[in-house]
């Protein structure tokens, strides 16, 4: 057993989070960190919540806890102000730490990296998270990375377009004008086309840029990445090599088609992979769940992996219709 803390519990992600740690066997959640909560009882954030849970306090309370395990669910630049704490483990989930070369995030973020340091890129199924610093990758980056890590040395590199598509709740949980009702239900749209914050990060874990268009849909979770590619390789049995042995990715048989209501309110990942008759274009498809698999199933997996515990534990992997 661990005791975990949770920083930004009351957003979207921190919320995500904290459910995870709810359904673990190994992690307990000793600190719930929310600015806004500060002070209140668990319930606050949801009546379902009971009186087992320790009430909200202060971020900066819940870093010095002492906890063992620490997730950081908050903004980017507010994240990477943070001295790590002593921990075993700290999982950030926002951008803060996922790009190597500090200097991108002025152009990328929009502000000067106050505390460049050594952070592993933590998804596990590709990419090994080190303990005792964890970066969580983006959601459109995971979904983007599942579908091409595999395939990197048999694509034509300078031709791979990725069509992806979130839910609203990847624009967190403060109320701005994108995210609101009148703007995104029975709308879709491109947005930060040429300019969103995944492009660096896919680009250095990939070894080369892609060309990303990021769209908002109208639902409020899930997130599909249809990345069209050329090469003259056997993509499917790639894929399927990859993700033999990984227990929250799948890759369909073919024919079936990646559905964003199966991967809704889980940690999993559907791949489909299909060939363009018209054009010879191969394109592989992978949706997620931008606030599963894209960040809390991640970031525990991520935990679970770096602290030798079950990879699977306390994620959402089972049954049908979850
Ligand atoms: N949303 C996604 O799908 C997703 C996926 C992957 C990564 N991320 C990254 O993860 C980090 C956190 O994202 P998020 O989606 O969890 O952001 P969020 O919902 O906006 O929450 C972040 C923090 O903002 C404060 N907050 C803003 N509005 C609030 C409200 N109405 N009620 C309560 N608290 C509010 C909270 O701080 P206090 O709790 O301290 O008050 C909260 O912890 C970001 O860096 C984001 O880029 C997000």
């Amino acid at each position: 057993m661990a005791t975990a803390a949770i920083l930004g519990c009351a957003g979207y992600t921190g919320q995500e989070t904290l459910d995870r740690l709810l359904a673990h066997p190994e992690l307990e959640a000793i600190a719930l960190g929310s600015d806004s909560l500060a002070g209140q009882g668990a319930s606050t954030l949801d009546p379902r919540l009971n009186g087992d849970l320790p009430p909200f306090v202060a971020n900066d309370e819940a870093l010095a806890a002492g906890a063992e395990v620490v997730f950081l669910c908050l903004g980017h630049e507010v994240a990477a102000a943070i001295e790590p704490p002593n921990a075993a483990l700290v999982v950030d989930l926002s951008g803060a730490h996922r790009l190597e070369d500090a200097s991108l995030y002025r152009e990328w973020y929009g502000f000067e990296h106050p505390r460049p340091g050594a952070w592993s890129y933590g998804l596990p199924e590709l990419f090994a998270p080190e303990a005792p610093l964890v970066a969580n990758p983006g959601c459109y980056a995971a979904a983007t990375l599942l579908a091409l890590a595999p395939l990197v040395d048999v694509v034509d590199r300078t031709s791979v377009v990725v069509d992806a598509k979130s839910g609203v709740s990847g624009a967190g949980r403060a109320l701005k004008e994108s995210s609101h009702a009148g703007f995104v239900l029975e709308n879709l749209t491109p947005y930060r086309v040429g300019g969103h914050q995944h492009a660096p990060e896919i680009e250095q874990a990939l070894g080369f840029a892609v060309c990303f268009v990021p769209h908002l849909l109208p639902v409020r979770r899930g997130l599909l990445a249809t990345c069209y590619v050329e090469t003259d390789a056997d993509a499917r049995g790639l894929l399927e090599d990859a993700y033999s042995d990984a227990p929250a990715v799948r890759v369909l048989d073919e024919g079936m088609a990646p559905d964003l209501s199966r991967v809704q309110h889980t940690d999993a990942a559907e791949i489909a992979v299909y060939e363009d008759r018209a054009t010879g274009r191969t394109i592989v498809a992978c949706a997620i769940d931008n606030l599963g698999k894209g960040a809390a199933g991640n970031a525990v997996q991520n935990a679970n992996v770096a602290l030798g515990f079950d990879e699977t534990a306390g994620l959402r992997l089972t049954g049908v219709l979850v």
